[in-house]
C-alpha cells in the first residue's frame, strides 16, 4: 500500500503522513511539497519532515517508509493521495477567504497526482473542505466514489472531546454524527449522540449541550484564535484514520464529505454526510432519518456550500 500526502511540508499535510506511519498498515507514505527559497537558501520542507518522522520509527515501532519529494513522478502508483496543500486561515479569516488561492493549488496537484496515479482514492483536506473536494473531482476524472472530504471526522472529534470533559468519561464512549458542510453552518445532531448507548440528552441540560454545540461549530476558529493558524494534530490524525479505513477495507461509517446525487433530497454538490468507507472509497451513503428541523438545517449549510459553488464557477470551469 502505498499513500502519497501533498502539502507534507506544512502543519496538516506532515501530521497525516507520520498518523498513517504509526498505524503501520502501509508500506510507503511519499510525503510531498514545494522547495521554498529563503534568504538565497532553498529548503525542502517535505524531505525534511520526512525524514524527521523517518527517524521515530524506531521508537514509534512502525515499518512504514516516509520521505519527502518535490518531484510527482515518486509518486507513481499510489494507492490513495492526500490533498493538504494550500494556504490555512489567519485570524479574522473565514475557510471561505481561501477559495481563490487555493482552488488553483487543488486543481494543479490533483492533475499531476493522477497523471501519475490514474486509479489513485483522493482524500481532501485542503479548505474550504466541501467546494476543494469538488475541484479535486473535477479535475481528476475518477468517478465520485473515489474522491472523498475530510471534515466530518474532525468536527465530530472536537464534539465528542468537548462532550467527554463536560460529562467526565471516557471520549471513547462518546458515539456522534454532525451533517453539512464543514464550515459555522455544521449541523450536529444530539438526537444521534449517545454516550455508551444512552442518549446524551439524558446526561446533560439542553443549556448545557446547546453550549457544546455552538463551540463545536466554531471549533476551528477557536484555534486559529490561540494558535494565529489553524489545527493540525486533529485534522492529521482524523484524515488518517479515513486512509487507513479505506486501505484496510474496514467499512468503517464515519461523516465525511461525499458527493450527492439525490440523498437527502440534495444533488450535484459534495457535503458532509455519514458513509460507508472501505475499498474503493465511498462504498455508500448512509441516509438517515432526519426530522424537520434537522432538514431544515441541512439544507440551509447546504445551500452555504453551493453559493461556494457559484464562487468557484466564477473562477474555473472544468
Ligand atoms: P501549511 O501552510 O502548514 O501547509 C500547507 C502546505 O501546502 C505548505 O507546506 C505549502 O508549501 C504547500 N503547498 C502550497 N501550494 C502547493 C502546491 N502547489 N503544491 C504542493 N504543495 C503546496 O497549512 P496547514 O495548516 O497544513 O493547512 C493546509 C490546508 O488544510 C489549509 O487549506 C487548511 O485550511 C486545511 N485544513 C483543513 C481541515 C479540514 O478539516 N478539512 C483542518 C485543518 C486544516
Ligand atoms: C479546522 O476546522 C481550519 O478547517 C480547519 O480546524
Amino acid at each position: 500500500m502505498k499513500i502519497s500526502v501533498v502539502g507534507a511540508g506544512g502543519n496538516v499535510g506532515s501530521t497525516v503522513a507520520l498518523s498513517i506511519a504509526q498505524r503501520d498498515f502501509a508500506k510507503e507514505v511519499v510525503s510531498v511539497d514545494l522547495e521554498i527559497k529563503k534568504d538565497d537558501k532553498t529548503f525542502n520542507p517535505a524531505k525534511g519532515r520526512a525524514l524527521d518522522e523517518w527517524q521515530t520509527a524506531p521508537i514509534h515501532l512502525f515499518d512504514t517508509y516516509v520521505h519527502g519529494t518535490t518531484d510527482y513522478a515518486d509518486t507513481k502508483d499510489s494507492d490513495i493521495c492526500v490533498i493538504t496543500a494550500g494556504v490555512p486561515r489567519r485570524p479574522g479569516m473565514s475557510r471561505d477567504d481561501l477559495l481563490g488561492t487555493n482552488a488553483n493549488i487543488v486543481k494543479t496537484v490533483t492533475e499531476k497526482l493522477v497523471e501519475h496515479s490514474p486509479d489513485t482514492i483522493i482524500v481532501v483536506v485542503s479548505n474550504p473542505l466541501d467546494v476543494m473536494t469538488y475541484v479535486a473531482y473535477k479535475a481528476s476524472g475518477l468517478p465520485a466514489e473515489k474522491v472523498v472530504g475530510m471534515a466530518g471526522i474532525l468536527d465530530t472529534a472536537r464534539y465528542r472531546a468537548f462532550l467527554a470533559t463536560e460529562l467526565n468519561v471516557s471520549p471513547k464512549d462518546i458515539q456522534a454524527l454532525i451533517l453539512g458542510g464543514h464550515g459555522d453552518t455544521m449541523v450536529p445532531l444530539p438526537r444521534y449522540t449517545t454516550v455508551a448507548g444512552i442518549p446524551v440528552t439524558q446526561l446533560i441540560s439542553k443549556e448545557k449541550l446547546d453550549a457544546i454545540i455552538e463551540r463545536t461549530k466554531m471549533g476551528g476558529g477557536e484555534l486559529v484564535g490561540l494558535m494565529g493558524t489553524s489545527a493540525w494534530y486533529a485534522p492529521g490524525a482524523a484524515s488518517a484514520q479515513m486512509v487507513e479505513a479505506i486501505a484496510l477495507d474496514q467499512n468503517r461509517i464515519f461523516p465525511c464529505a461525499a458527493w450527492l446525487t439525490g440523498q437527502y433530497g440534495l444533488k450535484d454538490l459534495y457535503v458532509g454526510v455519514p458513509v460507508k468507507l472501505g475499498k474503493g472509497g465511498v462504498k455508500e451513503v448512509i441516509e438517515i432519518e432526519l426530522n424537520a428541523d434537522e432538514k431544515a438545517l441541512l439544507d440551509s449549510s447546504a445551500e452555504h456550500v453551493r453559493s461556494s459553488f457559484v464562487d468557484l464557477g466564477r473562477l474555473m470551469t472544468f
